[in-house]
């Protein structure tokens, strides 16, 4: 018989500690203590972002780091294999760090009928030695719905409740799955308990309100960063991490941050003043999901490995509904779980959620409707069709691939101006710059354009310039000098051009597709946590967005999140996002030569085709 060897490892500033065998990495450390450390990567040792320091006998290989970085003592988290008890220091910038987070929508359109759990009170008389008729049976007949199902857990609490509620009780049946089911029976007083929750799962962010269902009112918001991160940044590479140790670690993080958030939202509504009765987790009755295909896949446990190859099939488009305690969640247990139907792999059914959300499904007015994220998704349509299709953009807009960017968190620069070579710019928190985040680099890369610093392939004009410098063959613009300089490159600018060109190359394909233009478009949505930070001007003049009038955009918001509020308050809406399920038409652009050839001619500032932005001409003529 032998033991594992095992290794402890302390990780600071948050002094916590884990046991990990040996084999496992520093990375593999860090996701069971729950320290949460940046790996774009998802652990494959290229993305250079788990940087650590180590104190102990370990083990480790360079892989991007450079010969300063190196010995100055910085080591891979994913890349270190302890040899003994180690001390890991997490340096700030390998901290994932909680930012602005989207958890505004426009107004939802839909008033509460149907809730996926709705109460019903019931009055009856008491039984008698002439009526013998037995609770269950009595509560139904009382209910007029004598078929009407009751779970185990129910029919225990029944007596009970009927006895002291003096027979007349609240029951709480879930409506949706393979039919209504009693899940709760209790006394009918007046209270406050009629709760459920609404939950954007994004890849980067989880977003959750508690709403009451009898009302549609939002009760309380709470939102935080996915603990999935810790296992990659990007679906892709979450998935790979689920290939190669199973899916199920990344379920365990993701119901954490849902059962944590949950918690949250209830300290958040008990400290709120004028009421007459706390909540408790458990007295959550329902909980409606929007979130892409990969993330759905995770949350319920399924392998998601057959999203990442060709054909790109996933188990299923739209889940059953489950109940919370299949999967973990501290609501009630028997609460059900719906998921909004996605249509695609990569389309899932956060799109559908903000489709529902706009209102696009239901007018005669053609609108194009884009959710900028890692991958943007688009749909074109009206009420009477609808087509989609997914980008894979990169992260640029994220912070990712580019040397300067960085998420929304305090510290990054979120606007720029320029005139000439004076720039001016703000950072979120009103801080020191630590870096540029998306909505900041695309107006960066719009007003160096405006001004002269870059041509229209999108290479920096260093001639006669006082913010350019070269090193070698590198030249860079530099955005603001000190300690910490933050500069961007030609490299940098090219991965956001690839970006926006992707983006931009979906809506021509679905365009060009239905033998349409630009301009016989009515409305664009622009929906997604980045989106409601762009400013449209800036975003036309690289190409991101098509050129039509301020007026036709509107942004709608995190359109995840206020689906999943409609889904939860209304049958009408679950049928209608059923309805768009069935509705939407995917194009699948992965092997489409209209979209390379679209793509290829984006990969310019704002187009190859100067035709397409007039305004953007009109405004550099000027
Ligand atoms: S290099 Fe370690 S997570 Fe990317």
């Amino acid at each position: 018989m032998f033991s594992v060897m095992a290794h402890r490892v302390t990780f600071f500033p948050r002094n916590v500690s884990v046991e990990i065998p040996d084999g496992e990495t520093v990375l593999d450390a860090a996701i069971a203590a729950g320290v949460q450390i940046n790996s774009v990567c998802g652990g494959e040792g290229t993305c250079g972002k788990c940087q650590i320091i180590v104190e102990g006998p370990h083990k480790a290989e360079r892989g991007p780091l450079d010969d300063q970085v190196w010995s100055r003592g910085y080591r891979l988290a994913c890349r270190t294999l302890p040899e003994g008890d180690l001390s890991v220091f997490v340096p700030e910038e390998s901290q994932v760090r909680v930012g602005k987070i989207m958890t505004s929508y426009r107004d939802l359109v839909v008033h509460p009928a149907g809730p996926l759990v709705d109460t019903l009170v019931a009055e009856m008389s008491a039984p008698s030695i002439e009526d013998h008729l037995a609770d269950m049976e009595r509560l139904r007949c009382a209910l007029e719905r004598p078929d009407l199902d009751i779970a185990l857990p129910a029919l225990r609490e029944l007596p009970v409740a009927l006895r002291s509620g003096n027979w007349k009780v609240m029951a709480k049946v879930a409506r949706a799955g393979t039919g209504d089911c009693i899940i709760k029976v209790r006394p009918a007083v007046n209270g406050c308990h009629d709760l459920g929750a609404a939950v954007d799962i994004g890849t980067t962010t989880v977003a959750i309100e508690l709403i009451d269902l009898h009302t549609g009112r939002t009760v309380a918001q709470a939102s935080d960063y996915n603990r999935q991160l810790v296992a990659g940044e990007d679906v892709l590479a979450r998935i790979a991490y689920a290939e190669d140790r199973g899916v199920g670690r990344l379920q365990e993080l993701i119901i954490g941050t849902i059962n944590q958030l949950v918690s949250d939202l209830c300290a958040l509504r008990n400290a709120q003043e004028d009421l007459t009765c706390q909540i408790r987790a458990d007295e959550i009755m329902a909980l409606s999901v929007g979130g892409n295909t990969a993330m759905i896949h995770m949350l319920l446990g399924l392998d998601p490995r057959n999203i990442r190859y060709e054909p790109y099939i996933p188990i299923t488009h739209g889940p059953p509904v489950l109940k919370a305690s299949e999967l973990g969640l501290n609501i009630h247990p028997l609460a059900p779980v719906y998921c909004i139907p996605g249509r695609a792999s990569y389309v899932g059914g956060d799109v559908t959620a903000d489709v529902l959300l706009s209102g696009m499904h239901r007018k005669d007015e053609l609108a194009l409707l884009i959710d900028v994220g890692t991958n943007g998704e688009v749909v074109l349509g009206n009420r009477d069709w609808m087509l989609t299709c997914s980008t894979s953009a990169g992260p640029a807009f994220e912070g990712g691939e580019v040397s300067c960017g960085m998420r929304a968190t305090a510290g990054a620069i979120e606007r720029v101006r320029m005139v000439d070579q004076n720039i001016d710019y703000t950072t979120i928190g009103r801080t020191a710059p630590r870096g540029i985040c998306g909505s900041g680099l695309i107006d960066l890369v719009a007003q160096m354009f405006l001004n002269g610093h870059l041509d229209r392939k999108g290479h920096i004009q260093a001639e006669g310039s006082e913010l350019a410098r070269s090193t070698g063959k590198v030249v860079k613009f530099v955005i603001h000098t000190g300690e910490r300089e933050i500069a961007i490159t030609d490299d940098d600018i090219a991965n956001i051009i690839r970006t926006k060109a992707a983006i931009y190359a979906g809506c021509s394909v679905l365009i060009d597709s239905v033998g349409m233009s630009f301009n016989d478009v009515d409305r664009v949505y622009i929906a997604g946590g980045f989106g409601g930070h762009i400013d449209i001007g800036n975003a036309q003049l690289i190409g991101l967005l098509p050129d039509l009038p301020r007026e036709r955009f509107e942004f709608i918001g995190n359109g995840s999140l206020g689906g999943a509020k409609m889904c939860l308050i209304s049958e009408e809406s679950r049928k209608e996002a059923a309805g768009i399920f069935d509705a939407m038409t995917y194009l699948d652009l992965s092997s489409s030569h209209e979209f390379f050839d679209q793509y290829s001619s984006a990969l310019f500032l704002p187009h190859t085709d100067m035709d397409q932005f007039p305004s953007v001409r009109r405004m550099l003529e000027r």
